[in-house]
């Protein structure tokens, strides 16, 4: 069983994802993870976020160092993966990857922004999860603040909106619900509650 998440920053699909594929006993992808770490590597190696060419050999050149980097969730990583996120040539890079990820036999479960659109438009059950940008903020803010670290709600609405913005108007995998979506907005459910609704969602997909 494929089970593809998607949605903006912070709408809880994280969250949402791991706790799925501990239930169903499916391995778990966070492919933001993958444009983080390009982003990631950027930054370490003070390149131009808009050098092309630098973003496409770092996408190619990904190790499991990359992805286990310590600041892979750091405000700056997110914003240098929403940049090289919109490049053709570093989606292109990734996308087998997520592809042989989630055609393992027994299937996965996936999230990030196009899994239901790009990566697996044959997904069994997919879910586009969505919360008010100022409740992603307080969650995003309070993220921050249980690591020790400094949290301006203010400014991290801004990120998001702006983040929202350019994962959407992209032209190469846009952020958008695959038509046949479940829409799932956690605004005013508990982790447990928006666990409850997948679940819901995702036995009568199989079901059918
Ligand atoms: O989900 P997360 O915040 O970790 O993603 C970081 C950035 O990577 C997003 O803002 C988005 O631009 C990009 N991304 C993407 N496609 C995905 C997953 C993430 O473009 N499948």
């Amino acid at each position: 069983m494929i089970i593809a998440i998607d949605g903006p920053a912070s709408s809880g699909k994280g969250t949402l994802a791991r706790k799925l594929a501990l239930h169903y006993g499916l391995p778990h992808l966070d492919t933001g993870a993958l444009y983080r770490a390009v982003g990631r590597r950027l930054l370490k190696d003070e390149a131009d976020l808009q050098d092309v060419q630098a973003a496409e050999n770092a996408a190619r050149s990904l190790t499991a160092g990359d992805l286990n980097d310590p600041g892979l969730r750091d405000e700056a990583t997110g914003e240098a993966a929403s940049i090289v996120s919109a490049m053709p040539g570093v989606r292109a890079a990734l996308l087998e990857y997520q592809r042989t990820f989630a055609r393992q036999p027994g299937g996965a479960v996936l999230d990030g922004r196009d899994v239901g659109t790009v990566i697996c438009p044959e997904a069994d059950a997919k879910l586009f999860v969505t919360a008010a940008a100022m409740i992603r903020a307080k969650r995003r803010a309070d993220e921050l603040k249980a690591r020790g670290e400094p949290a301006d709600e203010r400014r991290i609405l801004e990120d998001i909106e702006a983040r929202d913005r350019r994962d959407a108007e992209r032209t190469v995998a846009p952020l958008r619900p695959a038509a046949d979506a479940h829409l799932l907005d956690t605004s005013n459910l508990s982790i447990e509650a928006a666990f409850e609704a997948a679940k819901a969602v995702i036995e009568s997909a199989v079901r059918k």
